[in-house]
């Protein structure tokens, strides 16, 4: 080794890790980037996983028909819902068989046939019966099948508030014990 050599490894600086040009830049770009991503994905992720972080307020029952209206004959009454399904909200028209039982208690039938869901009316072929015009289902007046449907037609939920009836969510039929 010569003394030139010598010379300069015992005068060579202590190098420290410095950090180049391109990676300052690719650091602080990166970040920008990374930050403003941030602000413009969080928003999107927000709006994508609204509907499932908004409660749900309210009642589910609509009123229907004054309390006056109803009579032991099962009339047809049609009320709008207020339907929520992810970002898609809607206002179909449901309906429903009202009456008042021996009891003088209303309840509400689902006009759904329990065969393959047509539409059921009451008294359709004079029998006091509820009859399904498309394979000739039958059921009483508290819904109870006795032909070709294997189940007693649905029920709503019924509440009664300052003269008027509420209709709320369908539910299996509870009159049959
Ligand atoms: S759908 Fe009502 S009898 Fe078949």
């Amino acid at each position: 080794m010569s003394n030139h050599e010598q010379h300069d490894s015992a005068h060579k600086p202590v190098q420290r890790k410095e950090m180049s040009r391109r990676q300052f830049l690719s650091y602080t770009l990166g970040g920008t980037t990374a930050f403003m991503m941030g602000g413009a994905v969080l928003p999107m992720v927000r709006f994508a996983v609204d509907p499932l972080l908004v409660k749900k307020t309210g009642s589910n029952f609509v009123k229907v028909v004054e309390e006056s209206k109803i009579t032991d004959e099962p009339q047809e009454f049609k009320f709008k819902i207020h339907q929520v399904d992810g970002w898609y909200e809607s206002d179909p028209e449901l309906s429903a068989w009202i009456s008042k039982d021996a009891n003088n208690n209303i309840f509400a039938l689902s006009p759904v046939c329990k065969h393959l869901g047509c539409t059921i009316a009451w008294n359709a072929k004079g029998k006091n019966e509820y009859d399904c015009p498309c394979h000739d289902a039958r059921y009483t007046k508290d819904g109870k099948n006795l032909a070709v449907a294997p189940k007693p037609l649905d029920e709503y939920e019924v509440k009664v508030e300052d003269g008027f009836v509420y209709v709320g969510p369908v539910r299996p039929n509870t009159r049959l014990g």
